[in-house]
């Protein structure tokens, strides 16, 4: 079995990870945070999400944290629902969204107060645009791997609105699994279902969560089936405020140590990594969940 020579760690932590704090951080701690994590030479930084203030207040100073980021967060996707918010991301000069949908009804309901039929009315337009615009599209498509009110999602389903979220117009589909439920072997089927359906692997991504302590090991999987993205957040923050027992991201410093371990290329720093989550976890005022900086930290 071979292993990718090079991944990229595209970081949610300022947006998954902000995103279901109780506290919420003043826009130049975020701000601070996004510049060290681009320092720390992670490639990709989801910045936060232009969703409705109301619905997840944690973000809701998306527009005055681009205003601060400036030239540093030109390369920073955002999270974008609906045409509202892509109008709100393009005064800003943002130049990549995400799109997020869901994999089963309750979630769609609860996350998007829309079924999942509707979701793709709403995601329609705004990927035309956005496209149209000159933008780059990423799109999630979260509860691939069993959801909290509906228990287990058939492959088959998630595939079918995968692929749908990604046929609007995207460059990459992140596959969620947003109450970290998963396992390895699901990994791995899931990853061939879709290659099955005509998707090459670049076009995938894999967003683990770590609710069971999975989140590394389904990480592994995802390399030997020859992924090469993978979502993280720095820490180990994160989340979803809409799905009950959702807890943090795969901690990034604990992907860094695995995927330095396989001599796989990342380009990022981990001290410096390490240094921004203890600082983070200071002005939340709780240890970092992630194994790694409890390690290094001093
Ligand atoms: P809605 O209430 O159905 O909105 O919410 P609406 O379309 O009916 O509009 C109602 C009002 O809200 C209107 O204002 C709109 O203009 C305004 P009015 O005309 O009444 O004055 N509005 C907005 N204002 C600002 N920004 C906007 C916006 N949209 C509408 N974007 C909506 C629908 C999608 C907006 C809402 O459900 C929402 O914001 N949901 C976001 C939930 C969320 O952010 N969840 C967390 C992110 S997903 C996640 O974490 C999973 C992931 O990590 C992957 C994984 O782990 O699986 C990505
Ligand atoms: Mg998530």
């Amino acid at each position: 079995m071979r292993l990718p020579e090079r991944v990229t760690i595209y970081e949610v932590g300022p947006r998954d990870g902000l995103q279901n704090e109780q506290s919420v951080l003043p826009t130049r701690h975020k701000a601070e945070f996004v510049r060290r994590l681009l320092a720390a030479g992670l490639p990709v930084v989801e910045a936060t999400s232009f969703v409705h203030p109301r619905w997840v207040p944690q973000l809701a100073d998306a527009e005055l944290l681009m205003k601060e980021l400036g030239e540093a967060g030109e390369d920073c996707p955002v999270l974008v629902p609906n045409e509202r918010g892509l109008d709100r991301a393009l005064e800003l000069g943002v130049r990549h969204i995400a799109i997020f949908g869901s994999a089963t009804e309750t979630f769609a309901q609860k996350n998007l107060n829309r079924s999942l039929d509707e979701q793709f009315a709403m995601f329609e337009p705004t990927v035309r645009r956005a496209r149209d615009a000159g933008l780059d599209v990423r799109a999630y498509v979260s509860m691939c791997f069993g959801d909290p009110w509906e228990g287990d999602v058939p492959v088959d389903q998630v595939v079918t609105v995968g692929k749908r979220l990604f046929d609007l117009g995207a460059s990459q589909l992140s596959l969620g699994d947003t109450i970290g439920v998963g396992t390895a072997n699901q990994v791995t089927a899931l990853v061939e279902a879709f290659v099955a359906a005509g998707m090459s692997l670049d076009q995938l991504a894999l967003h683990f969560h770590d609710t069971y302590g999975q989140a590394l090991a389904n990480a592994y999987a995802g390399l030997q089936a020859g992924i090469t993205t993978f979502d993280a957040s720095a820490g180990g923050l994160g989340g979803c405020p809409y799905a009950k027992s959702a807890t943090g991201n795969l901690a990034t410093e604990d992907l860094v140590w695995l995927l330095t371990g396989l001599g796989i290329e990342h380009g990022v720093d981990l001290d410096a990594l390490v240094a921004t989550s203890a600082w983070m976890a200071g002005l939340l005022g709780r240890p970092s969940p992630s194994a790694v900086v409890r390690a290094l930290a001093n």
